[in-house]
């Protein structure tokens, strides 16, 4: 691979994640293009950060876009004209196609790390599957090798799969941590601590090594227990509806695991 560093585009999540795994890895990041250069400044400390997409290098080897899934297609049109046409464009996104940099560059693809990011986590890296794809074999096995400097489990996704892998994602993440949050707001409303509930989630996660969800699935509604049913809804009663109907459609869902 050429050696003249990576141009990271975005200041936010994935942004800073990825700059700070590849300055542990030894990969030079020439620069990290912000539209808003005191708020990247901010969360990024002392990297160097640019406002102005004129002033990128034109000579990195790989450009990768890390900002919102619906500006990607917008700021990758805006790259200069020599970043489009000789060089490698990628983006992090899990639902979006690659083709949306087909429109504006000639060399592209996909990095995306199957992780949820914050700006204050600290992943392990090792245990980041990164999902790559590109528009042809040279330029893939390129973006292999970079994976496989930073992380362990690197996987060849095309747009079908990575979509997906991104609606599995959202259930098994957004939504289980949006029931935590349904949970911990029951538990601080009772006056009950939420602590007590974290063996049973660290066991819940734990149980998936080795067995499949379907099997591991317990509780009053995979055992058709009605008056247990009926004892919770009766309490859900006083808090907010979408307690109450996500209470009555996941129900529905688990007991229709058994047909
Ligand atoms: N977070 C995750 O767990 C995760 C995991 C894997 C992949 N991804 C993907 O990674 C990408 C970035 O996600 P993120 O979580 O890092 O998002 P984020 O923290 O919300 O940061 C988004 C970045 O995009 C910039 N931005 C938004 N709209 C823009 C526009 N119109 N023009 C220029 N810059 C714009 C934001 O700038 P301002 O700060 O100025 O608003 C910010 O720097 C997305 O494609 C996402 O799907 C996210």
């Amino acid at each position: 691979m050429q050696n003249q560093g990576i141009v990271i585009l975005g200041a936010g999540k994935v942004a800073q994640q990825l700059y700070l795994q590849f300055l542990r890895s030894g990969i030079e990041v020439s620069t990290i293009w912000a539209r808003n250069l005191s708020k990247a400044t901010i969360a990024l400390g002392t990297a160097p950060v640019c406002n102005q997409l004129s002033e990128l290098p034109t000579d990195a080897h790989l450009y990768i876009i890390c900002v919102s899934d619906g500006a990607i297609a917008e700021v990758a049109a805006q790259l200069p004209i020599e970043i489009r046409m000789k060089r490698l464009v990628v983006h992090t996104s899990g639902a979006t196609p690659m083709s949306v940099l087909a429109q504006s560059c000639k060399h592209f693809g996909v990095f995306y790390p199957l992780q949820t990011f914050s700006a204050s986590s600290k992943p392990d890296w090792t245990q980041i599957p990164i999902c790559v794809h590109a528009n042809s074999d040279d330029l893939l096995q390129r973006l292999q090798h970079l994976a496989s400097r930073i992380a362990k489990h690197i996987y060849v996704i095309n747009d079908e799969q990575r979509l997906a892998l991104h609606v599995a994602a959202v259930f098994v993440n957004n939504f289980s941590n949006y029931l935590f949050h349904i949970g911990a707001t029951i538990c601080e409303t009772e006056g009950v601590s939420f602590d007590i509930l974290k063996p049973l989630i660290a066991e819940t996660i734990e149980k998936l090594k080795y067995q499949l969800p379907k099997s591991a699935q317990t509780g009053p509604a995979i055992r058709n227990d009605v008056v247990t049913i009926a004892r919770h809804e009766d309490f859900l009663s006083k808090y907010p509806t979408d307690f109450q109907a996500a209470y009555q459609l996941l129900t529905n869902g688990i007991k229709s695991m058994k047909e």
